[in-house]
């Protein structure tokens, strides 16, 4: 871990991360059997996307210690500062039809929280469909994107970002409210490899039981971490906007909203705000 005790007392060390030391005692079938580790990357998402085309294994995976253009959802900027947060993207090649698929950006949101909570002990939440919250704040995020040719699944991108060792003066002004990082939330620095192996984990036994079970025991386990259910909520969805009570998540992933007049509406995607 990047802590060193010195005769001044305990002098922090922000440590690189290292393949060898990822890849230390991961226990994994599929996920992380292959890792490129980059220093500075546009995008892991992008460079995934890249080696897929190129054929690399279902599992393989993508880490960047900075990233230039990080990406969010809704075409927003993902803060990616050299060394302090972890920018990971996975490569999977389910063979599973398109509309299969966006249940798998839920997954990698499980695995997240898991990662999370085994690595820091923080209690940590889904809000619909992919932010993962500690204590009411934004400490992580999935982006997941897929490639399609014809009616077959080609590859799907399961992009992590998690702001590990951020602390509050590293957040521009406007996130500062409601984003976080785990530091932050547990008061100390946090080892970015263990988060790294911890997820590489988590996913492979979900997505080992993806592909053997489909997605329900996913939607089951995402269903009692996801904060926003029972929740009033304004979504938007290119310029609509309606809102309502999150009732459900459904067998296709999607946030099944009750509006004032009880008519119900499924969301595959969106921007949630919650406003109970
Ligand atoms: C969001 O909350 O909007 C999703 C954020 C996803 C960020 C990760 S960092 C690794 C991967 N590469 C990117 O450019 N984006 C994702």
């Amino acid at each position: 871990m990047g802590l060193m005790v010195d005769g001044e007392g305990v002098q922090e060390v922000l440590t690189p991360l290292q393949e060898s030391e990822i890849r230390a005692g991961l226990s994994t079938r599929r996920i992380g059997t292959t890792i490129h580790l980059f220093q500075e990357v546009d995008s892991t998402n992008d460079e995934a996307v890249a080696l897929a085309g190129r054929g690399e294994a279902d599992g393989t995976i993508v880490i960047a210690e900075a990233q230039r253009l990080g990406r969010g959802r809704i075409g927003r900027r993902w803060q990616s500062p050299k060394g302090l947060g972890l920018y990971l993207s996975v490569i999977l090649r389910p063979t599973i039809p398109p509309h299969d698929a966006p249940v798998l950006t839920l997954m990698g949101a499980v695995a997240g929280t898991e990662a999370i909570e085994r690595t820091t002990g923080l209690v940590t939440a889904i809000k619909w469909p992919n932010d993962l919250i500690v204590h009411g704040r934004k400490v992580g995020g999935m982006l997941g994107e897929m490639a399609v040719e014809g009616s077959r699944l080609l590859h799907v991108i399961l992009g992590i970002g998690i702001n590990v060792n951020q602390t509050e003066a590293d957040f521009d002004g406007e996130l500062r409210q409601a984003a976080s990082s785990l530091r932050v939330e547990a008061g100390h620095p946090i080892d970015r490899t263990a988060i790294v192996r911890s997820f590489c984990e988590s996913l492979d036994g979900w997505y080992e039981r993806f592909l053997c079970d489909g997605p329900l025991p996913i939607l089951e386990h995402a269903r009692r971490r996801c904060l926003t259910l029972g929740q009033q909520v304004t979504a938007r969805f290119g310029d609509q906007e309606m809102s309502g009570l999150a009732v459900e998540l459904d067998d296709d992933g999607r946030l099944v909203i009750r509006d004032a007049k009880g008519a119900s509406h499924r969301l595959l995607a969106g921007d949630v705000t919650l406003t109970g």
